[in-house]
């Protein structure tokens, strides 16, 4: 398969300005270090193309793409020189976008607001293949409308945020409806704090251990993190996180209260480095107790921007072979709350796998284990 992924963008933040600009480095140097699929369906990084984003921020609406992604309050650094784009950032629906504590930081600019049909018109116009939101967290009822707007373009979706969008059956049958299909719920950071206690709690599960009990607390200094401390904001990032531990576990009801998982802190120096100390205790053998203490640092977005490049390709892929509604084994390897999770990365990674060579789809490189590809043959 050959031709381009067109995205479009609602939220033109710090993960806009990361996938941007990741996207011009691979597409110039012609590396795929650090990619988890090189290729997804025959697409590669370089065959993304961003041609339509929405903001609502005075900072970015009205300006090119290029240099909207530099405005404040983003700070991504520059790593790449992306030039002018000859997109230009629409004005968008405010709706529920901006918490009161952020009006200073976001500043919704005094434009006349789009209707739902001017803005799917627009996805068709521009040839939008895929819609991606953006939106900071607890964007309830805006992340509900751009869903909207994208179901009735027959645009297909891809939920970053902890809203249930992909998780939900109506909505799955709005995208099934309109021929498209949508990816969600909550991106999961490429090796980020969900991805790592993940791995640990299935570890501990998989060794004859049993989780007792589990945090993960995170701090971050982005408008991100400052957006979360309105704990108003936070129910469905809470359940989000918490159920992506629980489900590694044989009985993950039983670890309601005993899992707790969510933004910590905001701590303006860290600017996008966000510290993740997770902790888990453990029964063992004769149930004696096991400790495990872990100190992840990372670059936030970029763990979201290296699983979007992946995203955004498998989402036109699928569509390509006639894939509508929301097909959870495409959701779960690389979301938090998908339609329906997975006991691990692994497992998830194994099926996603499976239904794309069902659907004659390819990806390189394989990333399975070694020994589970040779007995396959
Ligand atoms: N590792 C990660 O970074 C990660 C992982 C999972 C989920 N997420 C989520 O992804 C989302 C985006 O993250 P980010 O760091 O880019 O956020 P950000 O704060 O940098 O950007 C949010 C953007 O949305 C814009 N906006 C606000 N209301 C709007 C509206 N109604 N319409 C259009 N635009 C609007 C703001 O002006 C801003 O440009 C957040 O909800 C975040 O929690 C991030």
């Amino acid at each position: 398969m050959s031709g381009r992924v067109r995205v479009g963008i609602v939220g033109v933040g710090n993960i806009a300005s990361m996938f941007l600009q990741s996207i011009r480095y691979y597409s110039l140097t012609g590396s795929s270090s650090g990619l988890i699929h090189s290729r997804v369906g025959g697409y590669s990084v370089k065959d993304i193309e961003v041609v339509y984003a929405v903001d609502v921020s005075r900072h970015k609406v009205g300006r090119d793409l290029g240099e909207a992604i530099f405005a404040k309050p983003n700070q991504v650094p520059r790593f790449v020189d992306v030039g002018l784009t000859g997109v230009v950032v629409r004005m968008g629906r405010v709706l529920d976008g901006v918490a009161e504590h952020m009006v200073e930081d976001f500043e919704p600019a005094q434009a006349r607001e789009p209707t739902l049909e001017e803005l799917s018109r627009e996805l068709t116009e521009y040839g939008v293949d895929v819609l991606v939101n953006l939106l900071p967290v607890g964007s309830r009822l805006a992340t509900r409308f751009y869903a909207e707007v994208a179901a009735r373009a027959g645009t297909s979706f891809v939920n970053c945020i902890p809203e249930f969008i992909a998780s939900d059956p109506e909505y799955s049958k709005l995208f099934e409806e309109s021929g498209a299909l949508v990816l969600g719920d909550d991106i999961k950071g490429q090796l980020g704090a969900t991805a790592v206690h993940r791995a640990l709690a299935s570890l501990v599960a998989m060794r004859g251990g049993e989780v007792v009990e589990s945090y993960q607390l995170n701090v971050g200094g982005n408008t991100d993190f400052k957006n979360m401390l309105d704990v108003g904001r936070l129910s469905s990032k809470r359940v989000s996180k918490t159920m992506a531990v629980a489900t590694t576990q044989p009985r993950p009801e039983e670890y309601v209260g005993r899992i707790y998982a969510g933004p910590s802190g905001y701590v303006p120096f860290l600017g996008n480095t966000k510290v993740s100390y997770i902790y888990i205790k453990a029964s063992g053998f004769m149930g004696l107790p096991v400790t495990i203490d872990v100190k992840l640092v990372v670059d936030d977005k970029a763990m979201a921007s290296a699983v979007l490049v992946d995203v955004v390709r498998l989402a036109k892929a699928l569509r390509d072979r006639g894939v509508r509604g929301s097909p959870w084994w495409a959701s779960a390897f690389y979301f938090k709350y998908p339609p329906r999770p997975a006991r691990s990365d692994e497992e998830a990674l194994v099926e996603l796998y499976r239904r794309l060579d069902e659907l004659g789809i390819d990806v390189e490189p394989r990333r399975e284990p070694e020994w589970l590809r040779s007995s396959r043959g």
